[in-house]
């Protein structure tokens, strides 16, 4: 890095003191940022053994939640798994797997690792580790206990391993003005109500599994349902292929279709919740590893409003 490296820091730098001054009172929205609602935890485990559709294997929930085991369900779909990605190392590198899913699609509320490139995965790890990329999300201690303690050899075996995968399609985006009732619950999983009624959209994106039940047992067969604010893919999609006189046209970085670009990661077909959160760290001097500094004078000028609409957009795309 040397030179260029710090040159770009210190642009860095004074760009975070001089937005966090002229805009502290930005609250993270629970949407973006969800935490579980107090109560709403899966209570003990009644010991019945689970299963997904298709698989032969068997686990029961606690089983499924194992930090250092997450179940492998379909072992024929992904190329061999290294340690660190499958068990990870007791007792602070959990496996990347139990969050990243082993086929690396994730969960909104942590991040898709397929198809990332190598070396992005390992300077993202080294920006956590050195506390340049930090999150305005309080879930992100979890990946800071891995970031921190994993070797540069398991770093570079996940991301190897990850790299290698294909994204899919993860997400259904849905323009809606109403939208179910939802909770938030254990893992910081947004769930649908049971029984419950609907309610305005508002200035949100809500971002639900298709079906709670799998997506609990972590089945990368089961996807998920974005509802956004009528109008907004639209907005997103003018934003994203202009600039519209407040951001620069993200296709110049991100390459094609938004499906990434040399060590630039793909954004295409990705959680809008994780988009958003990532948009909101960045702008607000909360990730600011070297890379980052790319993406200020993209995010400086976008209203809440544009940040809805430019997750939007940019979920809805294939990945
Ligand atoms: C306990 C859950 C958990 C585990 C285990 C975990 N992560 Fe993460 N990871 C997260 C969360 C949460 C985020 C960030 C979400 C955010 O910033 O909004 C994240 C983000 C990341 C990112 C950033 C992705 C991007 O597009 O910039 C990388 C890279 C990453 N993790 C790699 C790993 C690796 C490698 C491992 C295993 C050594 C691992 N993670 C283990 C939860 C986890
Ligand atoms: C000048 C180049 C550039 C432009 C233009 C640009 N980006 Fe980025 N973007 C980057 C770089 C570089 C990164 C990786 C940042 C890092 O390493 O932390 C990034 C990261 C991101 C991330 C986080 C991805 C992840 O995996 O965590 C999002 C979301 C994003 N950009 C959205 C956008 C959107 C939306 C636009 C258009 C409005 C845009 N970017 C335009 C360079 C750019």
């Amino acid at each position: 890095m040397g030179k260029l490296g710090s040159v770009v820091t210190s642009v860095a730098f004074y760009f975070f003191v001089g937005i966090a001054g002229a805009q502290d009172s930005f609250e993270p929205p629970g949407w973006a940022y969800p935490l579980m609602d107090e109560g709403r935890g899966r209570g003990p485990d009644n010991g019945i053994l689970l299963s997904v559709p298709g698989s032969n294997l068997q686990r029961t929930q606690t089983q499924i939640d194992d930090p250092f085991n997450p179940p492998d369900w379909y072992p024929e779909e992904h190329p061999p798994l290294p340690e660190v990605v499958v068990y990870g190392r007791p007792p602070n590198v959990r496996a990347c797997g139990q969050c990243h899913m082993l086929h690396g699609m994730g969960h909104p509320e942590s991040a898709t690792m397929a198809g990332l490139s190598v070396n992005y995965v390992i300077q993202q790890m080294r920006d956590y580790k050195s506390g340049t990329r930090t999150s305005l999300y309080r879930r992100h201690g979890s990946m800071l206990l891995s970031a921190t303690h994993a070797t540069e050899e398991e770093i570079r075996a996940a991301a190897e391993y990850y790299s290698q995968l294909k994204p899919v399609k993860w997400i259904t985006v849905i323009e809606a003005d109403s939208v179910p009732e939802t909770y938030v619950g254990a893992g910081n999983m947004r769930h649908p109500e049971l029984n419950g009624g609907m309610e305005p959209i508002g200035q949100r994106i809500i971002e639900i599994p298709e079906d709670s039940h799998r997506a609990e047992r972590r089945d990368p067969h089961s996807p998920f349902i974005a509802y956004v604010p009528p109008g907004s893919l639209a907005a997103g999609q003018e934003l994203a292929m202009t600039g519209g006189g407040k951001t620069i046209q993200c296709s110049l970085c991100h390459g094609l279709g938004l499906k990434g670009l040399a060590d630039i990661p793909g954004i295409a077909g990705r959680s809008p919740i994780y988009i958003a959160r990532q948009l909101w760290d960045i702008k607000y001097g909360a990730r600011a590893g070297i890379s980052a500094a790319l993406m200020l004078a993209v995010v400086a000028n976008l209203s809440d409003e544009d940040v809805i609409n430019l997750s939007a957009y940019v979920a809805s795309l294939d990945p």
